[in-house]
């Protein structure tokens, strides 16, 4: 598995399980099937509903805390100072952990001055109660304003990221500040499977159209998330390391949002 090292030095692995929309006893499924795959990485949010199943998923497939990278994001409409510190505190009893790898501002709030969030961020990274911080669907202007107000490296911005919504201007601004950028919903929410010009060049390379816009976001070093409840979905997703995009599937792919 491929990983990107943050401000902590931690590894983010490069491939991880989203988990938005799975609750109760699929959300343990599923975290505990990709772990025995060999994921590491589980993206969870307290918006989701879903971190105690998670948490059992979690303890269910036994891998130890250590080699695991949990990630978590505090919602927008708690994020004044003593609410941020609430919600990681939640965030640990129901997931059943002692820290964060990495935890997320979900979305930007304009009714709460920066500031005052990444102050409990700060204090939070100080505690050693999350590892490294970052923010999740940031435009450029809204990373301007959190890099002028933080006191700790902003190690991630989580975005919507895929061959139809290609972030190329955010990419790059987010690469030269080393914010490892994530994508959220790599797979157009399942949407991708169907598209025509994506099964075509998977098919005539042996491959899927998952793995094709996988490929795709992984090679520009960006980090992915898909959400799969199926066994032979979770196994294709992480298969992404040991081949290669040739260059008419990377131009197709990139010419996709036009
Ligand atoms: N920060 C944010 O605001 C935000 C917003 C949205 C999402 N997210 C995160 O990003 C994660 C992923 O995004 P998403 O859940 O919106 O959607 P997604 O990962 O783009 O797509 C998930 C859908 O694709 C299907 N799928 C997965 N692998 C497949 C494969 N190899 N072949 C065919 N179909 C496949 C899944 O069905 P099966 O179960 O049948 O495989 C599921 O219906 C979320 O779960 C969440 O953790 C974050």
């Amino acid at each position: 598995m491929k990983t990107r090292t943050l401000p902590s030095g931690a590894e983010m692995p490069q491939v991880g399980l989203g988990t938005w929309t799975l609750r109760g006893d699929s959300a343990a499924n599923a975290v505990a099937m990709a772990l025995e795959l060999g994921y590491r990485h589980i993206d969870t949010a307290v918006a989701y509903g879903n971190h105690r199943h998670v948490g059992a998923g979690i303890r269910r497939a036994g891998v130890p805390r250590q080699e695991l990278f949990i990630v978590t994001k505090v919602p927008r409409d708690n994020l004044r100072y003593e609410e941020v510190l609430a919600a990681a505190d939640q965030s640990l009893d129901e997931l059943q952990t002692d820290y964060l790898d990495l935890f997320l501002i979900h979305w930007p709030n304009p009714s709460v001055p920066m500031r005052e969030t990444f102050s409990a961020l700060g204090e939070l990274h100080r505690k050693g109660i999350v590892r490294d911080v970052g923010v999740s669907n940031f435009t450029i202007d809204h990373l301007e304003e959190a890099q002028g107000v933080t006191s700790v490296p902003i190690a991630n911005n989580q975005v919507l990221y895929h061959p139809l919504r290609n972030q190329e201007a955010l990419r790059l601004y987010c690469h030269e500040r080393d914010i490892v950028v994530t994508s959220y919903s790599p797979l157009g929410r399942g949407e991708f499977v169907r598209d025509r010009t994506l099964q075509r060049l998977a098919a005539a390379r042996g491959r899927t159209p998952a793995q094709l816009a996988l490929k795709w976001l992984v090679d520009k070093g960006i980090v992915v998330i898909p959400r799969s409840s199926s066994r032979e979905h979770l196994a294709e997703n992480l298969d992404l390391f040991d081949w290669e995009l040739d260059d008419e599937a990377l131009r197709a792919l990139d010419a996709m949002e036009g």
